[in-house]
């Protein structure tokens, strides 16, 4: 893999969600960049910290979003964040007990998220958002 850079299709339309989701980019970014720098020790931490707020945060608000507009299937798509939430406190856990290939295994695990949860599950609450509320809702 390389950098990944923003495309169009991890748009979801929702201008404050799609910025949300920038910032995990950043953070894939900057894990792959120390990976190949061999420096992964340094950010590994940091990085598993942001990400703890930021699955809480960041699920919320969507949660909160597809709730007001009444997104009919907000229940599964809360049962993936959970999912998603678990994921990090098992690899922060890991991260405690000092597992080798970490930072490998956490790189995959937010490309999934990326291209899997962003591309496939977050883009269909996309259309129900922007008809309901438009792109602006915040
Ligand atoms: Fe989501």
């Amino acid at each position: 893999m390389a950098v990944i850079a923003w495309k169009a299709i991890y748009e979801t339309s929702i201008v404050t969600l799609d910025n949300e989701h920038r910032e995990l980019i950043v953070e894939i970014n900057r894990l792959y960049e120390a990976i190949r720098d061999k420096r992964e020790a340094e950010v590994l931490e940091g990085i598993l910290t942001m990400l703890e707020k930021y699955t809480v945060d960041h699920f919320e608000h969507e949660e909160q979003l597809m709730s007001q507009y009444g997104y009919p299937d907000l229940e599964e798509h809360k049962k993936v964040h959970r999912d998603l939430i678990q994921t990090v406190e098992e690899l922060k856990e890991k991260a405690s007990s000092g597992t080798e290939d970490l930072a490998q295994q956490l790189l995959k695990f937010l490309r999934y998220w990326l291209l899997e949860h962003i591309v496939e599950v977050d883009k269909k609450y996309g259309e129900h958002l922007v008809a309901r509320g438009g792109r602006f809702i915040e």
